[in-house]
């Protein structure tokens, strides 16, 4: 092979594999933006080298990251299974803000998308990790494409060119060991370290990590007692402070419970990202700890509401969404959360100004619409991780999701997908994709209503 030959063939297997010029083999680099607490952009790099890259922004001269957290083995928090192994996290990760306005990002050479203060194309994905799952025997085939879908839909969705991404929350799903005679997730990665990580989300998710800014919603999978550690050290976008590093049970009241903070995305609207990473299945006890921890936050909601005409709603459980059971049977939304909510605000469980509500959690695709006075609700969890059975096409007459909460419009899909959302004027259009970007569902948003037809139909 000829010199130039040769070069080109090298960069291009450094280019395959993500690293960056002068990596050695098993070291890996991600740089990538989370957008924090009234829409700071962070600029973030995931390294094994041990000093952090140098970031330069807009032409000027480069200068050091600020190191977040330092490789390390971390104490083994347990996990939700009987089967858990040391916490290692193997790579350096890093920060530096980045300001308003920035036009030009880059992080040792590598281009970062650059944040923009009005993104008229937001993609939403939810529950993006592939199962393994031993209490359940449930091992998804992470091997295979069709069966775990995240690495498809982060490459077609990235050639929809997002100016912002949301991921509803729930990301490292491999917490227990491949058994030895599935094939299907053979030789995968499993626990709460970087090499789940990884394989859950850096080496699937690369394309939407450089394509742009991320807001990043906690899911219940990233509880301190699961994957926590990774979640502050990944994604959080607020500073890493070891008391909410997840590390130490004793600080847990805090490390499970972020405070909730508002993206504006629009003159006239915001996100406002609400953890529910902690909220159990069934109502709070007014005397519970976290029913008073959440009232304290939702009350934050309703404050952050106020500083805009219209928000959107951002939690990893639905509140006013469906999980399906067996036998076609239909489970109305998270109570735990009701029981809080209802307490601001009896009838509506969102305050004024709240006209739509996003999550995951729920792997499917669900659009819904109220008569009453509910803000609609879109559920995004299918970008990956094993479906949850189908709803019924039509909901049982009288079927709500929260006592008041009556239903005018029902859509749902049982397929992988993503979620987007595009602005025109004021005007926000949410389309429902398949993994392979054909348009499945078109909705548009007025007031607190959708309104959804077929992609096929105008
Ligand atoms: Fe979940």
């Amino acid at each position: 092979m000829k010199p130039k030959a040769l070069i080109r063939s090298f960069l291009s297997v450094l280019f395959t594999f993500g690293l960056t010029a002068g990596a050695s083999a098993g070291s890996f680099f991600q740089a990538y933006v989370v957008v924090g607490e009234a829409g700071k952009p962070v600029a973030r790099a995931v390294t094994t080298d041990t000093r952090c890259p140098d970031i330069s922004i807009d032409g000027k001269p480069p200068r050091a990251m600020q190191m977040r957290a330092a490789a390390a083995n971390v104490p083994n928090r347990g996990g939700a299974q009987t089967e858990s192994k040391g916490v290692n996290f193997s790579v350096a990760v890093c920060d530096s803000p980045v300001p308003a306005g920035a036009k030009k990002i880059s992080v040792a050479g590598v281009a970062l998308p650059v944040p923009v203060a009005h993104p008229k194309r937001i993609l939403i994905i939810g529950d993006t990790g592939c199962r393994m799952k031993g209490s359940e025997n449930a091992f998804q085939s992470c091997n295979d494409p069709e069966t775990w879908a995240f690495r498809t839909i982060s490459e077609t969705a990235a050639k929809w060119k997002p100016d912002l991404i949301v991921h509803l929350g729930d990301i490292n799903y491999r917490e227990s060991p491949c058994p030895a005679d599935n094939a299907g997730c053979a030789d995968s990665a499993w626990g709460y370290g970087f090499d789940t990580w990884n394989a859950d989300f850096f080496q699937p998710g690369k394309a939407l990590l450089r394509a742009a800014p991320w807001v990043a919603v906690r899911g219940n999978h990233e509880s301190c007692i699961r994957a926590g550690q990774g979640w502050f050290r990944f994604l959080d976008p607020s500073p890493y402070d070891s008391r909410r590093s997840c590390d130490d049970p004793a600080f847990d009241t805090d490390g499970d419970f972020s405070e909730p903070y508002a993206v504006p995305i629009a003159a006239d609207t915001q996100l406002i990202v609400f953890d529910s990473s902690k909220a159990a299945g069934k109502s709070y006890a007014a005397e519970d700890a976290a029913y008073k921890r959440y009232l304290v936050q939702l009350r934050q909601v309703d404050e952050l509401a106020r500083s805009k005409p219209h928000s959107f709603f951002l939690s990893h459980h639905p509140v006013l969404g469906f999980a399906s059971g067996k036998d076609q049977t239909v489970i109305p939304g998270n109570s735990a959360m009701q029981s809080v909510m209802r307490a601001l605000h009896p009838d509506r469980l969102f305050g004024p100004g709240i006209d739509l509500t996003l999550h995951g959690h729920v792997h499917l695709f669900e659009s819904i619409s109220f008569k009453s006075d509910h803000p609609s609700v879109f559920v995004g969890g299918n970008a990956g991780a094993d479906l949850s059975r189908p709803l019924p096409a039509a909901l049982a007459n009288g079927a709500q999701p929260a006592p008041g909460a009556v239903v005018d419009e029902f859509f749902s899909s049982g397929e992988f997908g993503y979620l987007t959302m595009e602005r025109a004027g004021r005007a926000w259009t949410f389309t429902e994709w398949d993994r392979h970007g054909k348009a499945m569902l078109r909705c548009g948003l007025a007031g607190a209503k959708t309104h959804c037809v077929p992609a096929t139909e105008k």
